[in-house]
């Protein structure tokens, strides 16, 4: 009977019928289904990764994942999550390495978020990356040997930090960003911090001139990115000028122990008397 169940998948998606072959498999629109209710999951901790239960003792500064990553990774150019996933694994230069999507999203707890990394295979790290994947779904991916950006990276602009007018960056700070990020820039309208102690560390991309200017020129004001690449150079310049939590990779990683968990349930029942080495790694 069983070389017939090929045969009956073709019949059933001739047919146009869903073809749920396993008894694991899940109905794909259900609310109920796991795959959904991790993808919405992961949606919800990118929105509120410095206050939910399941990420807030990871990330130190007041910032989620959306403040910048807009609109939830969904805005087109400001950092977005679209297309992301089709770029992953990738060469990573920083880290001299082969990095995953998880890797990707965890390093940004550290150095973004200036927290600690969440474990590997923890619900947040599944949860969030799962989402990620998500606005992917359906394009072709690639192996990235360049670097861990997606296809729809910020565009570096042509700008010489050298050239940055910090007086020009302050006057113009005051007129367009400072209602919602505060004179002192420690968050105190309806925007996040962007510099101090709860402010992205020493470490995050954005700490540097040109990225922010770069991410500033498509994301900020928010809705109504209008500065020029000279603006956005002149106000990256004078928000870099003040202090921001420093970044000592040590501070940042979880403890040896907890570096990586298994991401399964069911592998001791299945692997119990056949790998005496298990217990060891
Ligand atoms: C302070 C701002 C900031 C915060 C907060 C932040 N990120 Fe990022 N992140 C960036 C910037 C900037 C980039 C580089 C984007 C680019 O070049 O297009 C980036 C890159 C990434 C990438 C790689 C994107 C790509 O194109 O391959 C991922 C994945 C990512 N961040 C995940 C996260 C997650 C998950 C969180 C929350 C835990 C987070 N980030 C928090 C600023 C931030
Ligand atoms: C209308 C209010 C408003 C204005 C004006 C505004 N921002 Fe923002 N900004 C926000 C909000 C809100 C976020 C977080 C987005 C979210 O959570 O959806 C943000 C995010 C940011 C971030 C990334 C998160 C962080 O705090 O590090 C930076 C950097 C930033 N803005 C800088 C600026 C600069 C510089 C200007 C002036 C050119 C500016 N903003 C103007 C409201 C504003």
């Amino acid at each position: 009977m069983k070389s017939c169940v090929p045969l009956l998948l073709v019949l059933l998606a001739l047919a146009g019928i869903p073809s749920v072959s396993g008894a694991d498999a899940q109905p794909a629109d259900s609310a109920e289904n796991p795959l959904r209710k991790t993808i919405e999951l992961g949606r919800l901790l990118v929105e509120q990764t410095a206050t939910h239960p399941l990420t807030r003792s990871y990330v130190g500064a007041s910032l989620n994942c959306t403040s910048c990553h807009l609109d939830n990774g969904t805005h087109p150019t400001a950092a977005t999550f679209l297309e992301v996933a089709t770029a992953y694994p990738a060469w990573a230069a920083r880290e001299e390495t082969v990095v995953t999507l998880e890797d990707r999203v965890l390093n940004c707890f550290m150095r973004s978020c200036n927290g600690t990394r969440p474990p590997q295979g923890s619900l947040p790290a599944v949860a969030i990356t799962t989402y990620i994947t998500s606005l992917s779904e359906g394009l072709p991916m690639q192996m990235n040997e360049k670097s861990p950006h997606g296809p729809r990276r910020v565009k570096a602009l042509a700008i010489d930090p050298a050239e940055a007018d910090v007086a020009s960056g302050k006057t113009l700070y005051t007129a367009r960003c400072g209602s919602c990020h505060g004179e002192d820039g420690d968050g105190t309208g309806d925007g996040p911090p962007v510099w101090g102690p709860r402010s992205f560390n020493m470490g995050a991309g954005l700490s540097h001139v040109e990225h922010l200017a770069a991410w500033l020129k498509v994301a900020m004001p928010l809705h109504e990115a209008d500065l020029t690449d000279a603006e956005s150079l002149d106000i990256a310049a004078y928000v870099n000028s003040h202090d921001r939590p420093a970044f000592d990779i040590e501070e940042h990683l979880p403890a040896a122990e907890g570096l990586g968990v298994y991401n399964g349930k069911r592998g001791n029942e299945k692997s119990a008397g056949q790998d005496d080495h298990t217990a060891a790694e």
